[in-house]
């Protein structure tokens, strides 16, 4: 955990009324990997420059997945009653604050690219730009869509495919993409790719997870057995699976080697990943 951001969040949340939407983004942002922002963080290591200056924009991009992660815990939704090893926010505040408490740090992510110092405005658009296209119609939103009007039983790789496309890789080419704006690198379609492949291997591990890990050790339900959804073990065992995860690693290393930035860092920080 880097302490630096950590403060930055806590700095950004002092600054705000204190009222029970305030109490409960404290609630639902502690405790969480931090793995977006990491990444932004390596990247922009790898380019010489300090990963204070993507302090605002991956505040709002966990901004993003903390809100995500609330709306995907509610009863409509995946129902789950843990994440982030407590009770998920709709249990321990109220449903209502929860639906609020998300749709308050979603819009807030804007604000603090917006007002940010560290940026100049063609860049704070393009960043607001990414948020808005891959958190939403064009990813993650489109994601969640795919993934609760599918189930178990549509048998489709295709489909899978697309679920994790859009509500895991989104927030992944946000976080690739935040960098190469900040360093004022043309490499759209590079690091576009790149995000989308960090997010299949981590959907997939995800979905791994589910039947091999413990709740406790996840610090979150593990429900995609219960819902009948539609995950990466609906198309092999999870030793078929985990040597696909291995593949998918061994092609991400492969890319990597073409890097635009001395991509060492964020190696570093996906063989973590890949031994987690
Ligand atoms: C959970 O993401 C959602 C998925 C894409 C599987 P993380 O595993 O990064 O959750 P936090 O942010 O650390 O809680
Ligand atoms: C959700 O996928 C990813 C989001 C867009 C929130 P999951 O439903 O598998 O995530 P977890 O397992 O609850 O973290
Ligand atoms: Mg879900
Ligand atoms: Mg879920
Ligand atoms: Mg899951």
């Amino acid at each position: 955990m880097n302490s630096n951001f950590e403060n930055h969040i806590r700095k950004y949340l002092d600054g705000q009324r204190d009222d029970l939407i305030l109490q409960a983004s404290r609630y639902a942002l502690e405790g969480g990997k931090r793995f977006r922002p990491r990444i932004i963080f390596a990247i922009l290591k790898g380019m010489d420059l300090p990963e204070e200056t993507g302090f605002d924009a991956a505040m709002a991009l966990e901004f993003i997945q903390t809100y995500s992660l609330i709306h995907d815990d509610l009863p409509a939704m995946d129902d789950d009653d843990l994440r982030r090893g407590k009770p998920s926010l709709h249990k321990a505040f109220r449903e209502d604050i929860a639906i609020l408490t998300g749709d308050q740090l979603l819009t807030d992510s804007f604000r603090i690219v917006s007002e940010s110092k560290d940026y100049d405005s063609d860049v704070k658009v393009r960043i607001i730009r990414a948020l808005s296209t891959y958190a939403g119609r064009d990813g993650m939103i489109y994601g969640q869509l795919l993934d609760v009007t599918s189930d178990s039983r549509d048998l489709d790789s295709d489909k899978l495919y697309l679920i994790q496309e859009n509500k895991t890789s989104g927030l992944f080419k946000i976080a690739c993409l935040i960098p190469m704006y900040i360093g004022r690198l043309e490499k759209e379609e590079y690091f576009t790719k790149l995000g989308s492949m960090i997010g299949h291997i981590f959907q997939d591990q995800d979905d791994l997870f589910d039947v091999i890990k413990s709740e406790e050790e996840m610090g979150k339900n593990l429900s995609d057995v219960r819902n009948e959804k539609l995950t990466a073990l609906q198309f092999c065992d999870v030793e078929t699976l985990q040597k696909r995860i291995d593949e998918e690693f061994d092609a991400l290393f492969r890319f990597l080697e073409n890097a635009p930035f001395d991509a060492k860092y964020l190696v570093e920080l996906l063989m973590k990943l890949k031994e987690r």
